[in-house]
């Protein structure tokens, strides 16, 4: 018992020696605390965290993926969990969409073990939203980025967006800058915030379909020839579905070599390479390209602010069960033989 207790009380300070003192957050919501579980579910952080270093000794995409559905989970109706809910064939959900950008099964698996091993832990009190947010935070730092403090206590959400809400809270990877801000401006983030969280693209891959209109039917002049060269070697025609890295600096590491490629015109996407053609980002993708603590400290305050986009707090939503899936509550109790029909009146 004394030596558990110390091993804790050890390994806590480990864990926050690594955060940085002088790293500035955005304000904080109503409702969200970053001591939110130290009572009711105190090694919560560390239980995630410890599921997560193990999982990605074994496959580190697994850290993209989980980074990605939080991005998606947050821009579509807040950061509420509402993208890991699974649709039906009538009612399909965020993660059934189009732009669902092939989020990865193996993250949203993921997020259900960890929400298991927590309820195990200690009761169902942790929820989907805030698991995605402290996922999120470890795959950025265990691929070597910055480590940083998540205020916690959002809420899971009863229902998923629409298929027009996802598509609508979404750029697409073609958009250029002045589409990019109109979406990132809606949820009040900023230029800035577009730069610096554009660069989660430091990890990852994306398919062909994802960049193909730089390819076909002509290549984008402001792509670099001889990555195109390669490009094309991947993706030989616009309907292939080969993959290929995000970041050919450095594919796995969370560092600051996006904005170097984006300076090489080896940018993936229209969305990313334009941020060094448009006169109001270029300035800043120079900046984090030469300066790799100034793209942290700038990451850790854009996804803090990102992470409280519309959250729900205090007696809002629920904190559900099972990751994939809204509580059956009492009130559709009387439906209870029909699964099916309980699940849609639920949502
Ligand atoms: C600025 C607008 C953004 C656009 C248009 C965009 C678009 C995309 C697209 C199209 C893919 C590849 C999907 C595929 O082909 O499989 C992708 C992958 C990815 N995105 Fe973004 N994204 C954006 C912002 C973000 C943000 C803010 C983050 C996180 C901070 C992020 C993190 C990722 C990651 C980690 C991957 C790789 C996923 C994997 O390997 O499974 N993206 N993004
Ligand atoms: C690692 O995970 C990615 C994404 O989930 C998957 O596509 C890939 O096949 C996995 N690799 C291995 C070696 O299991
Ligand atoms: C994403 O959407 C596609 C197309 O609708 C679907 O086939 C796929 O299963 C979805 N992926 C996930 C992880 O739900
Ligand atoms: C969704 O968007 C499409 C095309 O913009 C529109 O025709 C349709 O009415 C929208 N559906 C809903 C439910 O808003
Ligand atoms: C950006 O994209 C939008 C939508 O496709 C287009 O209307 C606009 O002209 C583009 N702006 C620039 C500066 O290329
Ligand atoms: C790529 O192919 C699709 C059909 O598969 C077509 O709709 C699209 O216009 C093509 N894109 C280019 C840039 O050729
Ligand atoms: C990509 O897919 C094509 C088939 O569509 C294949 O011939 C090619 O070898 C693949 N390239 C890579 C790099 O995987
Ligand atoms: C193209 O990429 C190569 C390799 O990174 C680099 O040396 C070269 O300067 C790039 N060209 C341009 C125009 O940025
Ligand atoms: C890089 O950015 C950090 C963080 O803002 C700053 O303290 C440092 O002075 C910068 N380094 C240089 C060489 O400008
Ligand atoms: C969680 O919910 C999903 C979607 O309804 C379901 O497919 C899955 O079996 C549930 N998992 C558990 C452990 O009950």
């Amino acid at each position: 018992m004394a030596s558990s207790l110390i091993l804790v009380l050890v390994s806590s300070l480990a864990f926050f020696s690594t955060i940085s003192e002088a790293q500035t957050y955005p304000p904080i919501v109503d409702g969200l605390s970053f001591n939110f579980y130290e009572c009711i579910c105190p090694h919560a952080e560390f239980i995630i965290r410890n599921f997560l270093s193990t999982a990605f000794k074994s496959n580190i995409s697994l850290a993209a993926g989980l980074l990605r559905i939080h991005f998606h989970d947050c821009f579509v109706q807040g950061c509420d969990g509402s993208v890991l809910l699974d649709g039906t064939a009538s009612d399909p959900s965020e993660k059934d969409q189009l732009p669902n950008l092939t989020l990865q099964p193996a993250a949203f698996k993921a997020i259900n073990d960890i929400k298991a091993l927590l309820d195990q832990a200690c009761g169902q009190v942790v929820s989907c939203a805030d698991i995605a947010a402290l996922a999120a935070r470890d795959s950025v730092y265990l691929s070597g980025g910055p480590n940083y403090k998540v205020p916690l206590g959002r809420r899971d959400s009863l229902t998923f967006a629409s298929r027009n809400a996802t598509l609508a809270g979404l750029p697409a990877p073609t958009s250029n800058v002045t589409t990019l801000l109109e979406v990132f401006n809606k949820i009040n983030l900023d230029t800035t915030d577009l730069v610096t969280l554009s660069g989660g693209h430091t990890i990852g891959r994306a398919h062909c379909s994802s960049f193909n209109n730089r390819l076909f039917p002509s290549q984008d002049p402001t792509m670099n020839k001889s990555f195109a060269k390669n490009l094309y070697l991947t993706c030989p025609t616009n309907t292939t579905v080969n993959t290929t890295v995000n970041d050919i600096r450095s594919p796995n590491a969370f560092d600051n070599k996006y904005y170097v490629d984006l300076m090489n015109r080896e940018g993936l996407f229209t969305s990313d390479q334009d941020m060094y053609t448009d006169s109001r980002t270029k300035p800043t993708v120079t900046s984090f390209a030469i300066n790799q603590s100034l793209f942290f400290e700038n990451f850790v305050y854009s996804i803090v602010k990102m992470g409280q986009v519309s959250v729900l707090t205090g007696d809002q939503g629920e904190i559900r069960a099972n990751c994939s899936a809204p509580n059956p509550t009492t009130k559709f109790l009387w439906s209870v033989v029909d699964g099916e029909e309980r699940e849609k009146l639920a949502y």
